[in-house]
This record gives C-alpha cells, structure tokens and sequence, in this order.
C-alpha cells in the first residue's frame, strides 16, 4: 500500500484510542471520511496528480482504506456509546436499600369523628342540620326557653355575657327557637356546635361541643324519643346497649329526663366507668314544653315534639376512654394519635 494510505491508517488507530465520549468520535470520523474536507476523501482528488500507470492501484488502496476505515470508526463510535450508556446507569442509578421517607398520615379529631358519626346516625333518621350561631341573644338562650331572667335554673348555666343583652350561646337549645320560628311543624333538626360556659375542671371546659336534636310533629310523645334514642345508643355504642330514662329538670321541656345507657364496658354488671351502677348518663332530653311551643307561635294543641342535647366530648370520652376533657383540646399527637376509628 502507497505510503500515504499507511499513515493514514495508522493515524487512524493511534487517534481512536484518545476518544472518550461519541462527540469526539463524530468529529473524529469526519476528519478522515467527510466527502470534501476529509482526509481520505481528499485522496481521490489526489488522483491526477498520479502517474496513469500507477492510479489503478492507488485508486485500489484508497477504496480499501475507506472500507477499513468505515468499518473501524462504526466499531468505534459503538463502542464508545455503549460504554456511555453504561456510565448513564451508573450515574442515575437509585439506590432501594435506602429506607424511605416516612410520611405521616393524619387523622380526624376525636370531636370531629364523634360529631360526624352522630350526624351519619340521625340523617340516617331523616335529620337535617341546622347550624345556629355561637353569639346568641338572651331571648334565645334563656327567655324563649322558658328561662326568664328571674329563673333559678339560669344558676345552672354559668354565662358568659358580652352585653345585658348579647351571650355566648350556653346550650345549642337555642337552635330550637329559631328553627320553630321559621318552620311549620314537622319539623326534624339536629344542630351541632360549640357552646361555652364559665365551667373548668376535669370533665367540664368553659368551651365545648354541643348536638341537639328536636322533633316536633302531631302526636309526638316520649316514647318515640326512647325509640329513637335506642336506635342510636346501639349504633354508637354497640348493639347490646339499652336506655333508661330518668325524671330530670329543664325549664324548656316537660316532662324532663335524664338519659342513661347500659355500661357498655360492662354490659351492666358494674364497673369503674359506670362507678359500679351499670347505667352511663349521656345526655339530657325531654318533651318541648308547651310555653316554648306558643313562644315560636305553634299551637301545643296541635302539635307537640322532643329534644334532645348530646354533648360531644362527653360521648368521645366515653367511647375513647378519655378520663380529662383537657386531653381532647390539648392537640398533643401522642394523644390523637391513638384514637382513630
Ligand atoms: N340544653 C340542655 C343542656 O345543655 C340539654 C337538653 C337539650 C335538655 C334538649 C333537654 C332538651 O344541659
């Protein structure tokens, strides 16, 4: 082979070997096999300046040498994206011994499930929801309610007051007024939210959860409370659970009770939740009482209804077994974290 072509070849060789990346290996095929500017293709310009006798065979070498060197540089640049790949792997490769990133799943309030539960059970029933205001008049939370101001049972309700006449609401019965006052019986309502009372210790806070419930319809009577309430002790608390009513005292119904579950911790034998009495007080009820009818202009004649006040915390912790109502308004984690249903 004509000189010229050798040295070619052997720089060639010798030039692959300083290419590192497919770039390189590009340019460095153009260099020698580009049509115009390339090294070889310039060798069949070359051509004239050979003698005639001897153009066969360069022309012959320099056929040869494109073959090779077409070949070679192919081998090359194949080679070289191969192992750039391999590096691309290497580099981008994720690591699935690592332990991943804990994420912490939340869940709702202990108030927020029990309030949500007791709204699935009642709307269940065919309750709607009527949501009153945290601000009340005096009318509202007491005079309507057939508490005038004089009346001892206010003592029992320790108010906060923001004006003679303006109150934080102590009792969502103050609901009862105003949905009475704008719809003809039947009526059938359940009214969750906050009330607030000058009241601290374990198992009283000055601001707390209140559900009422009031039904008021033709020919409603006690029994159909019990019913219900039964109905709805056995959803919350499980199906063994029984009610009892007990005679009580709210100015607003008459006659008033006080009702009690069966312990559904121990099934009524007697426990240290139901201090050995089997029985679990949970919420106070009553048949509306005529006064509070002719207040909100219903003729008791005609109609008559029930209500009912369930406070939220008290059945949270009962149902929980939280022994402080501090624990519920603390937002300590270690706590909430316990108490997902
Ligand atoms: N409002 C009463 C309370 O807060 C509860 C109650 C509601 C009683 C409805 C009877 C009827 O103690």
């Amino acid at each position: 082979m004509n000189a010229g072509l050798e040295q070619i070849k052997q720089e060639i060789i010798s030039g692959a070997e300083e290419i590192r990346s497919s770039k390189e290996a590009y340019e460095f095929r153009k260099k020698f096999l580009d049509g115009k500017t390339g090294k070889i293709g310039l060798l069949m310009r070359e051509m004239k300046n050979i003698p005639p006798e001897q153009r066969a065979d360069y022309g012959k070498g320099v056929n040869e040498l494109k073959e090779w060197a077409l070949e070679f540089l192919v081998e090359l640049d194949t080679r070289i994206k191969a192992k750039e790949l391999q590096e691309r792997y290497e580099a981008e490769k994720i690591d699935i011994s690592l332990p991943a990133v804990e994420t912490q799943q939340g869940n709702l309030h202990p108030i927020t499930l029990i309030r949500n539960q007791l709204i699935d059970i009642f709307a269940g029933m065919g309750f709607e929801i009527y949501e009153g205001t945290e601000i009340e008049t005096d009318y509202y939370n007491f005079t309507a309610l057939n508490t005038p101001q004089d009346h001892p049972a206010r003592d029992m309700q320790d108010t906060f007051y923001l004006s003679p006449e303006f109150l934080l609401r102590t009792q969502t019965s103050a609901g009862q007024i105003h949905v009475m006052e704008n719809k003809k019986p039947p009526i059938k309502i359940l009214s969750p939210g906050k009330v607030f009372r000058s009241d601290d210790d374990a198992t009283h806070s000055p601001m707390f959860t209140q559900m009422e419930g009031l039904v008021v319809d033709k020919g409603i009577t006690l029994c159909d409370l019990q019913g219900m309430l039964d109905v709805f002790v056995k959803k919350i608390y499980g199906e063994d659970t029984k009610t009892r009513l007990r005679p009580s005292y709210f100015p607003f119904t008459e006659p008033s009770v006080e009702v009690d579950c069966s312990c559904f911790e121990c099934g009524g034998k007697g426990c240290k939740l139901c201090k050995g009495t089997g029985w679990i007080e949970i919420l106070g009820a009553g048949i509306v009482n005529n006064k509070v009818l002719e207040n909100c202009g219903i003729d008791p004649d005609e109609y008559s209804g029930f209500a009912f006040g369930i406070g939220i915390e008290r059945t949270a912790m009962l149902k929980y077994g939280i022994n402080n109502i501090k624990l519920l308004f603390e937002s300590d984690l270690r706590v909430l974290k316990q108490i997902n249903d």
